[in-house]
């Protein structure tokens, strides 16, 4: 590979080549990740039919042709297909290629991918100190109430009276609940055993659980993905991560409803600070009734919940199990569709 088509393969920014009639004659790996399109289907594409709503941005293109005046224009919001839109900076360099046919060379620094990457980071941090934090306290309660429930089990030995063993019993039986709950609250107390696996092992099983556990009017529908490469994880983790998040779903959608799990993979993804070439994408999808939106932001913090027997532990829980293999959760939410993303690194890279 030519050394400077090697560099616009592996370039963060967007750029694409256009022809005098503003059609698409070459594009890199980027720009195909922020169209949604491969090259194959996009090279010949008139700019029309790429990013057809855009009418001012496709006014500024064709001055940039008519003039062959280069110029940028900053924080361009640029509505593409599949309905999302960006907030970019743009350079628009008018050239002529060796026929002197006049060609359009656009880059395109996307803006809220930056912003999204910063915030992503300071997420995962923030979490990660409310999590020592929790385990911390957890930590201090557990040796004391280990220690409160030995005495209350010597006691009741000595105790003849049926009636006062009642209430070395209630003793027994309450420090018994809190030390499943700080058992929670501490996490997974063993290191992760990490092998190859297919993801779909992993779904699979999580699919037969939440067979057996949900109720008939609830019916999960499997959409898979089934080239996704293996990867190196600890499956046991992974099936708590992603049975948690279909719990839940089974819990609001109260006996009538579709989950679906969803495999793919992903292009060019960051997780935190890192890119990654592939990544893999589970969805878990529910047709409930959307997150409370007081919840939204801070679902992944420990003890938050919208339940009144819940515990808060369970999204904290299957965020800190998928950053230890690298990966991240992302949720979307609005009535009648909840989808929690949970992206996993296919390098290994991370052990
Ligand atoms: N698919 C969903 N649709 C609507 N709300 C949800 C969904 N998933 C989670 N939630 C909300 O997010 C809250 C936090 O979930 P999380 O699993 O962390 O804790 P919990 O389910 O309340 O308790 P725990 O899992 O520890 O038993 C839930 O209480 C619920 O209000
Ligand atoms: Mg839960």
């Amino acid at each position: 590979m030519a050394s400077g088509q090697y560099i616009l393969e592996n370039l963060n920014t967007a750029v694409l080549l256009f022809d005098d009639k503003l059609r698409l004659k070459q594009l890199n790996p980027a720009s195909e990740v922020m169209l949604a399109v491969s090259a194959k289907q996009a090279v010949g594409s008139n700019i029309h039919q790429l990013i057809p709503v855009d009418a001012s941005f496709i006014a500024t293109l064709q001055n940039a042709l008519e003039t062959e005046q280069p110029r940028t224009e900053r924080e361009v919001q640029l509505h593409l297909l599949h309905m999302h839109t960006i907030i970019a900076d743009c350079t628009i360099t008018p050239l002529r290629n060796a026929h002197q046919e006049k060609e359009l060379l656009v880059e395109v620094f996307q803006r809220d991918r930056h912003l999204r990457i910063a915030r992503e980071e300071q997420l995962l941090a923030q979490y990660d100190t409310s999590r020592e934090l929790l385990r911390g306290i957890a930590h201090e309660i557990n040796n004391p109430l280990g220690g409160l429930r030995g005495a209350a089990q010597l006691l009741e030995q000595e105790l003849d009276d049926e009636g006062l063993r009642e209430y070395t019993n209630v003793i027994i039986g309450e420090a018994d609940r809190l030390q499943n709950l700080l058992r929670r609250m501490l996490g997974p107390n063993t290191l992760p055993h990490k092998k190859e696996i297919n993801i779909h092992e992993v779904l699979e099983r999580v699919y037969t659980l939440a067979e057996v556990e949900s109720a008939d009017g609830i019916s999960i529908v499997r959409n898979y993905d089934p080239s996704i490469p293996e990867l190196y994880a600890d499956p046991d983790q992974l099936i708590q991560a992603v049975l948690n998040i279909v719990r839940n779903a089974m819990q609001v959608l109260d006996g009538h409803g579709t989950i679906t799990l969803r495999s793919r993979t992903q292009r060019q993804f960051t997780i935190g600070n890192r890119r990654h070439k592939l990544v893999a994408r589970i969805d878990i999808i529910d047709n409930g009734p959307g997150i409370p939106p007081e919840l939204q932001d801070k679902l992944f913090y420990p003890m938050v919940t919208g339940r009144a027997d819940g515990t808060g532990l369970g999204l904290s829980i299957a965020q800190s199990l998928v950053n230890q293999h690298g990966g991240l959760i992302e949720c979307t939410s609005q009535a009648g569709e909840t989808v929690f993303t949970l992206l996993l690194p296919l390098e290994r890279t991370h052990e």
